[in-house]
């Protein structure tokens, strides 16, 4: 069986680098926090040009931890787009807010400007955009918008650490960004982990205070916060799996290729456009399936794994239906819901024999 994303055969490349590693942090004694994080979180930086990182627990933590630095309060409106993971809009409702659903660009999947300009309210109070499949959305339109209406911007770059658009890195769009070190996530360590990144030093300086239980003094703390912490071993983890990104988003790059190349001529199926001026990280391989069914029973013959990302619009999940402020019902995240599908996918996939296999 083909997998759905190789992480053994990633462990395998870098095995001996892990080890070493993973062996400093276990001799050192020290397990949370310490050198090991605050020097990925400079090669963080150093990779994507923010000013400042702050690494934590998990991706979801870091939206709620910058949404707790934007000083979200109950009732505040943030516009979230309705086909996604669940975490932005889940963050924004858990602290009290209200998630507002926009659609997408039909070809892109991406947040569509036009959508959220049609949201905005006198009590919205922020974007959150994700960088969805691992490309960016339309930072430009977005951040007029933005500025138009006095709207922070929230970067979920999740599934795209180490994507450009217009030369740019990703984490450097929003007012705050942040990234997940999910395992699977293009940069992924052996656990839960995330980060916060950020060019505003009071942003920066709030969101390292929350993410330790409202502290910067040793048992005083002047805001309630969370335990926020990434422990070492992932810290170690990453500072390797970092070294080896720039190749691997170029063996990404290769693979989508190969899929583009031979899904090119069939009709009925369409890979996710990737906008111009952008370079994707592939976390996902994603297409829309005119004949969804037709086309997975030809994937379980030929055994090849995929995954529906996302199968439902946000906005009709259970938690949030009661009342969800949609754009007209988002047409074109409902579509999308229907048609959409993932193909195994990452730097070690060997493509070529998923392509053989559809033959
Ligand atoms: C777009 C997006 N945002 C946030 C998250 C949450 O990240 P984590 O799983 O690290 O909490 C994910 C995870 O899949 C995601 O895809």
């Amino acid at each position: 069986m083909i997998p759905f994303v190789n992480l053994t055969a990633q462990r395998d490349a870098y095995r001996k680098e892990l080890e070493t590693a993973e062996k400093r942090v276990l001799d050192s004694g020290c397990y949370i926090g310490g050198p090991e994080v605050r020097a990925l979180e400079e090669e963080l930086s150093c990779y994507c040009g923010a000013a400042q990182t702050i690494t934590c627990g998990s991706g979801t933590q870091a939206l709620e931890l910058a949404l707790m630095v934007f000083g979200l309060e109950p009732g505040d409106q943030v516009i979230v787009p309705n086909f996604t993971f669940i975490a932005p809009a889940e963050c924004v409702q858990k602290l009290g807010g209200v998630p507002v659903f926009a659609d997408i660009d039909k070809r892109t999947l991406q947040i569509d400007p036009e959508s959220v300009e049609r949201l905005v309210r006198t009590n919205t109070k922020g974007i959150i955009a994700v960088n969805l499949f691992g490309q960016c959305a339309p930072y430009e339109k977005l951040r007029e918008i933005a500025d138009k209406n006095g709207l922070w911007i929230l970067e979920d770059s999740a599934q795209a650490f180490g994507a450009t658009q217009n030369g740019k890195k990703a984490c450097t769009f929003g007012d705050i960004s942040i990234t997940s070190f999910y395992p699977s996530k293009p940069l992924g360590c052996y656990g839960d982990g995330g980060a916060i990144f950020t060019s505003n030093p009071e942003y920066a300086e709030k969101a390292r205070l929350l993410a330790n239980h409202g502290s910067s003094e040793r048992y005083r703390h002047i805001e309630i916060g969370v335990n926020g912490r990434l422990d070492a071993l992932q810290a170690a983890v990453l500072r390797v799996k970092l070294r080896h990104l720039d190749e691997e988003l170029e063996r990404r790059q290769q693979n989508a290729k190969v899929y583009d190349q031979f899904f090119k001529d069939i009709p009925g199926l369409t890979p996710q456009v990737i906008a111009g001026g952008n370079t994707s990280t592939y976390a996902q391989y994603t297409l829309m399936a005119e004949n969804r069914s037709d086309f997975i029973k030809r994937l379980n013959q030929a055994e090849i794994p995929y995954c529906i990302h996302y199968p439902s619009p946000l906005h009709a999940q259970p938690c949030f239906s009661a009342g969800a402020t949609t754009d007209s019902g988002c047409p074109v995240t409902k579509k999308t819901c229907s048609q959409v599908l993932s193909l195994p996918f990452c730097a070690f996939t060997d493509v070529q024999a998923v392509v053989d296999r559809l033959k």
